[in-house]
């Protein structure tokens, strides 16, 4: 993984794909466990594939291990040792292979291949770590049955996991145990896993549908035990989703959960032993907030629906990635979506949709307008852990959701099931899905249009739809002309048109919706347009309204940035009147935007009576969702904001920002009291929809008041980070003090470390908050280097060193960005030094100088020096390389 400066860049490319000449059909794993040296025996089932040529070569992976013996039945033989590879000639048709290797897990940082977290053995393969464990042809078109035996001391490692069944549990000699271990379900090695260590478990068996039952089980370490049961309710609820929604059920008779502390991503969807960031397994009302507990809701989903996209049916190669990714964040978003309507009515799915479109609004569209824009199905890479992107999972979601739209909720299903039906047991592309999609739905938009659909996978950027519309009394319609441009990104420019759906309705001057009628049918009063080339007019008859205001990608049909010039009024009406959720969202976004950026551009910023009566009126809706309404209120992110300009200066973004913040606590003073006043907790605490809700709402409501700043009211904040009885309102006190840079958050936060001291996730919070504190006295960047030699910080710990590097650098805009280019220093001396600790979590942090090019002059060119400087770098990671590059490029 860490190359010489001078060595040139070893590109993967998609056109290059050739399927393996070699398959192996079974293998055997004995791991002899051992912090300082593991040694690893495999043995292989391989048979040259039908068709492949008698010469053709075994080629196999291998990397930071070394190797002991290589036998071919049995013998001795020849093999050519290349950088990172093995390569075998001249071998028979089938054959046993036999490899030793010898790993040092104690001293892998990286955290991909074998490691120790807290004195247990875990492994992570995906994508390209179980080179790290053994020799092995490492791609996922390869499939194998695996037989694990683990060998361990007893004492110190009492647990011992791999995928599937235990086939059985012996003592051995001199203190260490065995367990054997058989996953029945050929798959490829980066599903691949184990696990060692004095771990305890919360176990439940459940009956499926199907009549199986089935032994459930969530691994911590001892002290953790009292933080497992919402993932547990959330795996059972996931199961039972899965059968209702789709008809898929769980395939083994054991699946397991297991929680680690030191972890480079979110989860691992491991064949039958799934491995999680502690971050999304472990909460109880103590210490985890409501945020924490719909991650671990959703992850938990996520990583168990992956059991059939992704691991029954796997990607041929890694540029398929967002046929598992994006499909499973879909079946993700989904599942929570269907949670929420069953507990809150559609407008609770409203809810988690505006929730999921913030992220790919703020993650993705920015990801696809910088320098690593690549397409959801990228061409090429240096690194594929960098391709772990909002693109293939978030914006590949999107790609899901659309055919969804276009084919409809059962069509869906019967695509699905052709989809299982055709590949179950197979690594497939992307194409592939598509395909059964359209096949299943042969009349739909999506199978006329599969085509030009499909430029969804291989053209990025996000498109603009420009739209215009207009009424024409003389003849009863209304006009709407929808046309789409796609920008040039790295690498792609003349782009051809792409399939997009946009849901719509029209609503008449007294907020009613009127009746659509298109090419003489009628469509009731929500339809979806699909629009398959550059530029379509479509004409709406029988319109009597004296004016039309166009409702336009309801549902944000389609990711892609609206660009239609809606006067003020036209948004006021949809926020005050349309049936659509998102589109009153969208309507309050698009007014708090117009605001922001006016201050941003330099002028005062104004608030006017009809805005601000707007949102009174929303906040005094007895109908609106609390959880809804806290999302309407609260203005787009910095991040977002800076997106709409050519030119960014961060700093000035925030100060907008924060003045708007500002302006409406004190315009809306007597509804943010009345809020708070009303919605006092009813009963203990209970992580529910309606409950997070309303907290999220008063919670609003007191970082408002908090900018009035008033010495008694901050007192009473004060009080409640002491005594607060769960995580979600003793944090939002504590952060509404930080963020007004109040005097009494320096006691809280001492208050709140002393008390949380010993519990990691709590604590990562505590770091988080602060370093993504406004700078309020240009002393920002030394607390965050302060917080950095605090005796709790690591950068060994992902999520100890993201706490304090990614929110800083990433999360901080307006303190991060100076003139005088310290904070970039800072970034890149820190690049360097987690690159040389764990080059996954160190790319990550360089792309927060991504979009450096758009930035105002006086931080550009100080931006542009930190890059250099890193790039000038002698030892640098092939992960860090690449993403520095494209940023220079
Ligand atoms: N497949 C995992 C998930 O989406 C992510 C694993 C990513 N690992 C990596 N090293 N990039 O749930
Ligand atoms: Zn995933």
């Amino acid at each position: 993984m860490t190359a010489k400066p001078d060595t040139p860049a070893r590109i993967t490319r998609l056109t290059d794909y050739t399927p393996p000449a070699y398959a192996i059909d079974s293998v055997h794993l004995r791991f002899d466990l051992d912090p300082a040296k593991t040694r690893v025996h495999s043995r292989m089932a391989v048979r040259r594939v039908a068709g492949a040529a008698e010469s053709a070569a075994l080629v196999l992976d291998g990397e930071d291990i070394t190797l002991l013996t290589l036998k071919v039945n049995g013998e001795f033989v020849a093999f050519r040792q290349e950088t990172d590879k093995l390569v075998l000639d001249k071998l028979p048709e089938a054959f046993t292979l036999e490899i030793e290797t010898l790993n040092v897990p104690q001293a892998n940082t990286q955290l991909a291949g074998l490691y120790m977290s807290g004195g247990a053995f875990f492994t992570q393969c995906e994508a390209e770590g179980f080179r790290r464990i053994t020799y092995w042809p490492d791609r996922p078109d390869v499939m194998s049955r695996f037989h694990v035996t683990l060998r361990a001391d007893k004492a110190a490692y009492p647990v011992l996991l791999s995928n599937g069944n235990l086939v059985s549990h012996t003592d051995l000699d001199g203190g260490r145990h065995e367990a054997v271990w058989d996953d029945p379900f050929p798959k490829p090695c980066y599903l691949f896993a184990l696990v060692a260590g004095n771990l305890v478990c919360r176990e439940q068996t459940v009956r499926a549908a199907s009549g199986k039952t089935h032994l459930l089980q969530v691994y911590v370490r001892a002290g953790d035990l009292d933080k497992t049961e919402h993932a547990m309710e959330s795996l059972i609820k996931s199961i039972a989703w899965d059968e209702q929604r789709f008809g898929l059920s769980l395939d083994l008779d054991r699946f397991m959960i297991v929680a680690v502390s030191d972890f480079n991503m979110g989860a691992m969807e491991n064949k039958g032993l799934n491995i999680f960031n502690t971050k999304y397994v472990l909460a109880n009302p103590a210490t985890a907030t409501d945020a924490d507990y719909d991650g671990i809701e959703s992850v938990v989903g996520h990583e168990y629906f992956h059991n059939w996209t992704g691991n029954r049916i796997t990607c041929r190669d890694w540029f398929q990635l967002s046929l598992k990714e994006g499909l499973t964040v879909f079946r993700d978003q989904e599942f929570s979506q269907d949670l929420a309507a069953a507990a809150g009515g559609e407008s609770a799915r409203a809810v988690k949709r505006i929730e999921d479109v913030r992220v790919l609004r703020t993650a993705q569209f920015s990801e696809d307008a910088g320098p690593m824009a690549h397409p959801v199905r990228p061409e090429q890479y240096q690194a594929i852990d960098n391709f772990y992107t909002a693109t293939v999972y978030e914006k590949g979601a999107e790609v899901v959701r659309m055919m969804q739209t276009l084919v409809g909720r059962a069509g869906f299903r019967k695509g699905m099931d052709l989809y299982f039906q055709r590949f179950d047991g197979q690594a497939v592309t992307c194409d592939d899905f598509a395909q059964a999609m359209a096949d299943a739905n042969p009349q739909s938009p999506l199978a006329q249009h599969l085509v030009a659909f499909k430029r969804w996978y291989s053209q990025a950027g996000t498109p603009h739809l420009h739209a215009s519309g207009s009424l024409d009394p003389a003849s009863r319609t209304y006009t709407l002309t929808l046309r789409q441009t796609l920008p040039d990104t790295p690498g792609q420019s003349d782009k051809q048109p792409q399939v997009i759906p946009v849901a719509m309705g029209l609503l008449g001057p007294d907020g009613a919706a009127l009746p659509l009628w298109l090419d003489g049918q009628d469509k009731g009063s929500d339809t979806v347009l699909v629009l398959t080339e550059t530029e379509q007019t479509f004409t709406f008859g029988n319109i009597d309204a004296a004016a039309v205001t166009p409702s336009l990608l309801r549902r944000f049909s389609a990711p892609v940035i609206l660009d239609y010039a809606y006067p003020d009024a036209d948004l006021l009406h949809l926020l005050a009147h349309d049936a659509d959720p998102f589109n009153r969202w969208e309507a309050a976004q698009r007014l708090t935007l117009a605001r922001v950026l006016a201050a941003v551009r330099g002028d005062e910023l104004q608030l006017d009576p009809a805005y601000l009566d707007a949102l009174r009126a929303v906040l005094r809706d007895p109908k609106l969702d609390p959880a809804f309404k806290e999302l309407l209120l609260t203005p787009p992110g910095e991040s977002y904001i800076a997106e709409q300009l050519d030119e960014v200066d961060p700093p000035r973004i925030h100060r907008a920002r924060q003045a708007l913040r500002t302006a409406l606590a004190h315009e809306l003073a007597d509804d943010w009291q009345a809020l708070w006043d009303s919605l006092t907790p009813q009963g203990g605490y209970s992580p529910d929809f309606a409950s997070a809700g309303r907290r999220a709402l008063r919670n609003l409501a007191q970082a408002h008041l908090c900018e009035l700043g008033q010495t008694s009211w901050l007192g009473r904040v004060y009080q409640r980070v002491k005594d607060a009885d769960n995580m979600t309102d003793r944090f939002a006190a504590l952060a509404a003090l930080v963020q007004v840079g109040a005097e009494l958050a320096k006691p809280a936060l001492e208050r709140f470390a002393a008390q949380f001291a010993g519990e990691a996730l709590v604590m990562d919070k505590w770091f988080a908050l602060q370093a993504s504190s406004p700078d309020h006295d240009g002393r920002q960047l030394d607390r965050v280097r302060a917080l950095m030699q605090h005796p709790a910080f690591s950068l060994q710990n992902p999520n100890r060193a993201r706490s304090v590097l990614f929110a800083y650098c990433q999360a901080n805009p307006g303190a991060f960005h100076r003139a005088d280019g310290a904070g970039y220093a800072f970034w890149a001396e820190q690049v360097q030094a987690l690159d040389a600790i764990n080059p996954q979590v160190a790319a990550r942090l360089a792309r927060a100088l991504d979009r450096w090019r758009k930035l105002a002059p006086v931080y550009r060119d100080a931006a542009q020096q930190a890059l250099r400087s890193v790039a000038d770098s002698a030892m640098l990671s092939s992960d860090t390389r690449e993403i520095i590059e494209r940023a220079l490029a």
